[in-house]
C-alpha cells in the first residue's frame, strides 16, 4: 500500500465512526489552529472528506492556522480543496479580527518533550496566551463550540491506586521541572477555558489524549514510536530511556480522531474528556522488542540514559480511565496495538523508501 492508501484508509475509517455526528458541521465553518501538526491533518482531512459523501449538499469549510514551529508543509490533497483555507499565523498573537467561524480547535501546541525542552516560552505562551486568543475570540464571535487540546501530561506522575487515570484526578506535577512548562501551561490553559465558560458561557470542551501515535508523525518528532520506527527500519539498535520499564497505552490516530471530533461536535460545555486507549498498557523495553520485530530488525535494544535534549522525570505510568467519553459520547477505540503498529511502520517504511530514492 501507499502512504496515499494508508491515509484514505484511515480517514474513510473515522468518516464512518463519526456518521452520526457529521450533520454538526453541515455548512459550518471549523477553524483550527495547529493544522499543518500530526492531528492536524488527519482531522482537518476528516472533515473535508465528510464533504464528499454525508455533507454533501452543505460541505463544511475548515480554516488552518500554524506558524511551523514544528508543523510540517501542507498535503496537495488539502491546499487544493476548494474548502480548505490556511493562514499561516502564530496564536501568541489575537486571531485576525475579519474572521468568522462556527466552531473553533485550538490543538496548536510542542506536543514533543524533545521540541518542548527546545522551546520552553514557545510552549508556555501557546497554552497560555494562544488558550486566552481563541477564548477572546470565541466570546466576541460567539461560536457554537470551542475544542481546547490539553494533554494526559496534566495529570503528572499519578500514584498506582490511579492507574487508571479518570478525569477526576487532580495530579501530581512539579511546576518547576524539566517538564513543567509543557504540564503546567496545558493546565493552565485549561483553567482558562473554565473560567470563559463560567464567566461567559464560552462553550469549551477540553480533551486530554493519551499518546497518540500513526502514520504522519515526522520522522524527527522525537517521541517514542517515530524515534523506534525509523531506528528499527534502519536496522539499528532502538534506544530505551532509563530502565525501560516506564509504561503508556498507545491510540492509533483513527481512535483518537473519532474521540476529538465527538467532543467536538458534542453540546455538553465546560466538559473534559480523556481520549486514548486503556488497554495493552505496556512498557518501552516491550515496546521496542516488537517494533523491532515487525520490522525484522535483528538489533537489540539499548537501554540509554535520559539524553540532555530530553525533559526527565517522565511519568512511570500512563493509562486513562475512559468511562466517561464511553458513555456520554459512544467513543469506541478499535484498533489494537499490533495492527496499529503494523500500519505506522509501513508508513514510514514508504517514506524513508522515497527519501532514499530522492
Ligand atoms: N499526539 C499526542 O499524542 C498528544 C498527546 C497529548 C496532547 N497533545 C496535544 O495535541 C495538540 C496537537 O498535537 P500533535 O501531536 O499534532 O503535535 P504536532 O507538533 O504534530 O502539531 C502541533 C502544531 O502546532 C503548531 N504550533 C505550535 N505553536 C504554534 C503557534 N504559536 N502558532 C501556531 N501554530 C503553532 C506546530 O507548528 C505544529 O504544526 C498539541 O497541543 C499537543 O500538545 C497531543
Amino acid at each position: 500500500m501507499t502512504n496515499q492508501e494508508i491515509f484514505k484508509r484511515d480517514i474513510d475509517s473515522i468518516i464512518t465512526s463519526i456518521e452520526k455526528e457529521a450533520v454538526n458541521f453541515s455548512g459550518k465553518t471549523i477553524l483550527m489552529s495547529g493544522g499543518a501538526g500530526f492531528l492536524g491533518n488527519y482531522i482537518i482531512s476528516a472533515l473535508l472528506r465528510l464533504n464528499d459523501s454525508l455533507l454533501k449538499t452543505n460541505p463544511c469549510k475548515v480554516i488552518a492556522m500554524d506558524n511551523f514551529i514544528t508543523g510540517s508543509s501542507l498535503s496537495e490533497n488539502l491546499t487544493k480543496n476548494p474548502n480548505f483555507q490556511f493562514i499561516e499565523h502564530d496564536v501568541r498573537k489575537p486571531l485576525p479580527e475579519d474572521l468568522n467561524a462556527d466552531f473553533l480547535i485550538h490543538a496548536a501546541g510542542l506536543a514533543s518533550p524533545y521540541y518542548y525542552r527546545k522551546f520552553p516560552l514557545e510552549t508556555i505562551e501557546v497554552a497560555v496566551n494562544g488558550t486566552k486568543n481563541f477564548l477572546e475570540f470565541a466570546k466576541n464571535k460567539k461560536v457554537q463550540s470551542l475544542l481546547y487540546f490539553s494533554s494526559s501530561e496534566i495529570y503528572g506522575d499519578p500514584e498506582p491506586r490511579f492507574i487508571p487515570t479518570p478525569e477526576t484526578y487532580w495530579g501530581n506535577v512539579s511546576a518547576i521541572g524539566p517538564r513543567a512548562c509543557y504540564d503546567e501551561s496545558k493546565r493552565l490553559g485549561e483553567t482558562l477555558c473554565m473560567t470563559y465558560y463560567q464567566l461567559y458561557k464560552v462553550p469549551v470542551k477540553i480533551v486530554r489524549p493519551f499518546n497518540v501515535y500513526g502514520p504522519g508523525m515526522k520522522a524527527n518528532d522525537y517521541r517514542v514510536i517515530p524515534t523506534f520506527m525509523v531506528k528499527a527500519i534502519k536496522e539499528e539498535p532502538l534506544p530505551v530511556h532509563d530502565r525501560g520499564n516506564q509504561t503508556r497505552t498507545f491510540c492509533y490516530i483513527t481512535d483518537a480522531t473519532q474521540g476529538f471530533l465527538k467532543v467536538l461536535a458534542s453540546n455538553k460545555n465546560g466538559e473534559v474528556y480523556n481520549v486514548g486507549k486503556n488497554e495493552e498498557e505496556i512498557n518501552m523495553m516491550s515496546l521496542a522488542a516488537i517494533i523491532s520485530n515487525l520490522a525484522n530488525n535483528k538489533a537489540q535494544a539499548q537501554l540509554i540514559a535520559y539524553p540532555e535534549s530530553y525533559p526527565a522525570g517522565e511519568p512511570q505510568r500512563r493509562c486513562p480511565d475512559l468511562t466517561k467519553i464511553k458513555k456520554e459520547l459512544s467513543y469506541n477505540p478499535s484498533i489494537d496495538l499490533k495492527t496499529g503498529l503494523a500500519r505506522t511502520l509501513a508508513w514510514y517504511k514508504n517514506l524513508i523508501n522515497q527519501q532514499n530514492e530522492s
